[in-house]
């Protein structure tokens, strides 16, 4: 391997630039050459390449984003994209490829490596922390800590008004971020997809707290819960349901994507960076770095791509404890 190419693709996640940066330096400090691709697979498809050096990802690390760029590319689902891709590989003279990104990226990865035999090696990075195989994807510490430091600040104002507010955080269909940012928000409840508690006992745990004094209170609700109501058809109904308590919406939406990202994104980012170009050189391919028990673990793509999300619900019972 003499040229490895890298691209992020999919919702950006703070800690991909940190993760190209390590792709960048482990391929300079292993004499290869470092192709960046922009806008992921489009560009890839497009032929938007550019010879990456040390210097090109400096001040980076600090950044949120991606300086390469992201796309949900459409056309790399079509064969002819593919082929496209391919043949732009192939005139680049890339030999193999890091995509960083998250299950959508990984899918497309794993049927392009089936087509052509192309060596790639996947870097987990999104902020839902939905891919199966690693415990942590880049980006998911930090948007946690985002969502926390918004729900903070709406507690100020709820507690000021005596209001209940539904704070509708992301995670497609994960619940990853409700659950441990609604931990460590202090929320009084948490919908998240992989366990709908129901609209009747939600209204009744409200109807408790609220005898037991509670003033004010925070739902977290992730965007892919299964009530069976939008947010504002939720909060309308639990409006419905009590005198004098109002309900209010907020949600936080792509703020959670952005921002630096913090120390262990971008240690994680580093990590996985330097262990996807070793994985390459060791002839590894078609397969994800991740990390499990604090050890960078190499996982096949088809096992990264459950369609079933890896989530503790233990923490429930944390949530439901401390929320007492
Ligand atoms: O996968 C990351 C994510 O931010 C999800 O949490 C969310 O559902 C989705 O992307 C939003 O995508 P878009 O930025 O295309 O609206």
């Amino acid at each position: 391997i003499k040229n490895i190419a890298v691209l992020t693709s999919g919702g950006d996640s703070p800690g991909m630039n940190a993760a190209i940066r390590a792709v960048v330096r482990a391929s300079v400090y292993y004499k290869i050459k470092c192709t960046g691709i922009y806008r992921g697979y489009e560009g890839l498809i497009e032929g938007d390449f550019e010879t990456l050096d040390a210097r090109s990802v400096k001040n980076i690390i600090n950044r949120g984003g991606t300086f390469l760029k992201s796309a949900r590319s459409k056309l790399f689902r079509t064969a002819e994209g593919r082929k496209q891709a391919y043949e732009q590989l192939k005139k680049n003279e890339v030999d193999a490829l890091v995509v960083v990104g998250g299950d959508g990226t990984f899918a497309g990865a794993s049927v392009f490596k089936k087509e052509y035999n192309f060596p790639i090696v996947g870097i987990p990075g999104t902020i839902d922390n939905d891919i199966s195989g690693t415990d942590y994807t880049i980006g998911y510490d930090t948007a946690l800590n985002t969502v926390i430091e918004a729900i903070d600040k709406i507690r100020d104002t709820a507690s000021s008004h005596n209001r209940l507010f539904l704070v509708e955080v992301m995670g497609r269909n994960a619940g990853d971020i409700a659950l441990n940012a609604g931990i460590g928000a202090g929320a009084e409840e948490i919908l998240i997809p992989e366990q709908d508690m129901g609209i009747n006992r939600l209204v009744e745990s409200l109807k408790r707290s609220r005898k037991s004094g509670k003033t004010s209170s925070i739902v977290v609700v992730a965007e892919g819960d299964k009530i069976g109501k939008n947010i504002f058809e939720l909060a309308e109904y639990i409006e419905g349901n009590f005198e004098n308590y109002e309900v209010r919406v907020t949600v936080l939406g792509h703020i959670q994507r952005g921002g630096a990202p913090s120390c262990f994104d971008r240690v994680l980012a580093s990590r996985l960076g330097i262990g996807a170009v070793e994985a390459l050189l060791a002839g590894d391919q078609d397969i994800m770095i991740g990390i499990k028990n604090r050890k960078l673990v190499k996982v096949p793509f088809n096992e990264t791509i459950t369609g079933e999300n890896e989530i503790d619900l233990e923490l429930l019972k944390v949530a439901d404890i401390t929320s007492i």
